[in-house]
Parts: structure tokens; C-alpha cells; sequence
């Protein structure tokens, strides 16, 4: 085992309240695509078209297309080790919080408990005019909710603001942690990635679990390259 790993692996050993923050990286070894890198979605697919509410407005059946062919993907995918770990270390520590900006469900399924969603949930179907959730879609090809509105999905695409009493408990979740983990995410979107600077302002350690280097490796205090399902259990 690497210096790195060991000290990733008694940081996270001797900590009391630790915040984890998860992007799409840890879901890649499940089978579903990341947005930016090699093989991400925003490779073959214009977020303006698809992830915003002016796409919504101009064209609902091609977005809701593109969400029910992202729901088919995900629903035939497993939790695999890193979402597994992850819940081992909620097991073990007092104080937890799971951040995550993913909206596959994957965590929920793998058995975390404290998890704070701040880009939503795939599988909400919400209407647009009253704002009523519903878990099952109507059979239509447009759905609509008994309001007369138009369902959609209950994830928050560009331009739109984050859920303002998740996202009030992940900062402070950030703020009171000793141990801030970061796993899987190009963190480039703002502003759940503004929560590593702040977490680290705040007084935490931060450790960086991602194939590749990112915008916050230079400051990260531990950083560590490879695939969350390997590293993950090694220092968990
Ligand atoms: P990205 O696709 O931007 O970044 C995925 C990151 O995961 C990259 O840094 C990869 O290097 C890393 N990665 C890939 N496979 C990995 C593996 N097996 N183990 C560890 N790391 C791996 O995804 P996010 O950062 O999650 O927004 O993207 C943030 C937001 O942008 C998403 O939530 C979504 C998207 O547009 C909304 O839906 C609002």
C-alpha cells in the first residue's frame, strides 16, 4: 500500500465527521456514463438541448426522451464497491454526511442513509406548473400531472438554482467536517464543487479519489488516482 493510501486510510480511521462529496466517476464502474472526459455524455450530447429549461420548454418530448433512456440505463445497473465502501464508512462514523451531485440513485440502493441530493433525483417525476412529485409516470408520451401540467424530471439542469434546504445542510456539513472526501467528480460545476475550497477553509483535510487530476488535485491534501471501486475499499 502506497504512503498515500495509509494516510488517506488514517485520516478517514481517526475522524469523527466526515463529509463526502460524489460525482458521476463513481457510478462509471456500474455501466453508467460520466458527463465530461472519455465516453461522457456531454461528448455526444449538447447540455443546452437536453439540460435546461429553455430545452424543456422548446421541445419536452426529445428531453423526456433522452431522461427515460438514461433511466433504462441506470435501472439495469448494480452499486458496485465504491458506493459499497461508502456505506461501511457511514456505519462506522458518527458523524456523516453523503454529498452527492449524482441523481442515478445508486447510493440509495448500495444503503446509504444521509444522503444530500443537490442536483436531484432522476426517478421524481414533478409537474412543472404546481410542483406535485409523483414517483410513477403516467403511460403518455408527453406525461402530465392531474393539474393539466407537464411532468418532468425531478433532476436540476443548468440555469436552475440547487434545492436551497439540501444544499444549506451539505455546506454545513462542509463546514463542520474534519475529513472532506472527494470522489469522482471533474468538479467544474459550481457550485456543488465550491463546497471542496470551502469544506478545506473550514478546517478539513481534503481527499481527492479520481482517475485523473482536476482543478482542486494541487490543493487537495491526499490525492489518489485510480478507480473509486479499487481505492475506496482500500481506505475504508
Ligand atoms: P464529470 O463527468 O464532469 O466528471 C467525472 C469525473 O469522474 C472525472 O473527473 C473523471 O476523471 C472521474 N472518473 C471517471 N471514472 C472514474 C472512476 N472509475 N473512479 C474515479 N473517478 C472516475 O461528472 P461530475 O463531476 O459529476 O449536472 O459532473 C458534475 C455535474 O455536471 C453533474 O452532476 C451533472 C453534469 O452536467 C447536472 O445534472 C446538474
Amino acid at each position: 500500500m502506497t504512503a498515500q493510501l495509509l494516510q488517506a486510510r488514517e485520516l478517514l480511521r481517526k475522524s469523527t465527521r466526515i463529509a463526502v462529496l460524489t460525482g458521476a466517476g463513481i457510478s462509471a464502474e456500474s455501466g453508467i456514463p460520466t458527463f465530461r472526459g472519455a465516453g461522457g455524455l456531454w461528448k455526444d450530447f449538447r447540455p443546452e438541448e437536453l439540460a435546461t429549461p429553455q430545452a424543456f420548454g422548446r421541445d419536452p418530448q426529445t428531453v423526456w426522451e433522452w431522461y427515460l433512456w438514461r433511466r433504462d440505463l441506470i435501472a439495469q445497473a448494480q452499486p458496485n464497491a465504491g458506493h459499497r465502501a461508502l456505506v461501511e464508512l457511514e456505519n462506522r462514523t458518527p458523524e456523516f454526511t453523503l454529498i452527492t451531485q449524482n441523481v442515478d440513485g445508486l447510493h440509495d440502493r448500495a444503503g446509504s442513509r444521509r444522503i444530500l441530493k443537490v442536483h436531484g433525483d432522476i426517478w421524481i417525476n414533478r409537474c412543472r406548473a404546481c410542483g406535485r412529485e409523483m414517483g410513477q409516470l403516467p403511460s403518455e408520451p408527453l406525461p402530465h400531472c392531474a393539474c393539466g401540467g407537464l411532468l418532468r424530471p425531478g433532476v436540476v439542469w443548468f440555469g436552475e438554482s440547487l434545492p436551497q434546504d439540501v444544499w444549506r445542510e451539505a455546506e454545513h456539513a462542509a463546514s463542520q467536517a474534519d475529513v472532506f472526501l472527494v470522489v469522482g467528480t471533474s468538479a467544474l460545476v459550481y457550485p456543488a464543487a465550491g463546497l471542496i475550497s470551502f469544506a478545506q477553509q473550514n478546517g478539513a483535510a481534503v481527499i481527492e479519489v479520481n482517475l485523473e487530476q482536476t482543478t482542486f488535485s494541487d490543493t487537495a491534501d491526499v490525492c489518489l488516482r485510480g478507480p473509486a471501486g479499487e481505492i475506496l475499499p482500500q481506505i475504508i
